[in-house]
């Protein structure tokens, strides 16, 4: 029996206007009652404040999907950490690999956003993962080792027991359908904190959630579980609809 409750997160990306995400949520919240898991949502930065609302005093947590390395100033069209703290979100998601492939953020820029989230009193989820061509090549470990090591820079051991979650999602699984087997997430899992524990603190590094990411359904989601070093789970196209969504989050461990 694992000791850390998992954390399971839905990733909206780019879906849902307000009436559909707060429909969604409203239906949601009963089913949270019987959820083993701490459960939220990285929502569109446009319904933050409306389902942060809608979710008050309940157990989601609702949260963004990106945000600013910079604290304010002339920068169009972005948006702070103050910003989503200010319109409800607890949490943000920082180098999800869409941001890392399609609008090419590196690994020195997700740092600065996370010391930027950190700032602004929000929890971040720092996204890792190597892409198909690497994974083909055996360089996975060689990927995460040097993104774990910039992302993660300078962040104080402290903030893994509760403010930095780490997300390990195989750029090959996301979105495809090709979910990483139980075994080969849990290696690289194993590795991820192994890293955290040889670079930070080994004590920071075993209470840190690592959480598993790439086409998780809710036929697999309790297998990958029910792994030693998988503490949570980040969900994308399967959070999008309610029913696939409570079934993972009501997963049983046996
Ligand atoms: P997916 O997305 O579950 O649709 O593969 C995961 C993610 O992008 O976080």
């Amino acid at each position: 029996m694992k000791h850390k409750s998992p954390v399971i997160i839905g990733n909206w990306k780019m879906h849902k206007t307000i009436p559909e995400a707060t429909s969604f949520i409203k239906d949601l919240l009963p089913s949270l009652e019987q959820s083993m898991a701490r459960v939220g949502l990285a929502v569109p930065f446009t319904m933050i404040s409306k389902v942060s609302e809608v979710a008050q005093d309940s157990k989601l947590s609702i949260g963004a999907q990106n945000l600013s390395d910079a604290e304010e100033g002339p920068f169009t069209g972005e948006i702070s950490g103050r910003m989503l703290a200010d319109a409800g979100a607890s949490f943000v998601l920082v180098g999800h690999s869409e941001r890392r492939h399609l609008f090419l953020e590196t690994s020195c820029l997700v740092n600065r956003k996370l010391k930027q989230a950190l700032h602004d009193g929000l929890q971040a989820i720092v996204c890792i993962g190597e892409t198909l061509e690497e994974y083909e090549a055996g360089k996975t470990q060689e990927v995460l080792s040097a993104q774990i090591q910039a992302s993660l820079k300078g962040i104080p051991a402290k903030m893994f027991y509760d403010r930095v979650i780490l997300a390990y999602e195989p750029v090959w699984a996301i979105g495809t359908g090709k979910t990483a087997t139980p075994e080969i997430a849990q290696a690289a899992h194993q590795f991820c904190r192994g890293m955290v524990a040889h670079l930070f603190d080994k004590d920071a590094a075993q209470a840190l959630i690592i959480q598993y990411g790439g086409s998780v359904k809710a036929d697999n989601a309790a297998a990958l579980l029910r792994q030693e070093d998988i503490d949570g789970l980040l969900i994308g196209g399967a959070s999008l609809s309610l029913d696939s969504f409570i079934r993972i989050i009501q997963y049983k461990p046996l």
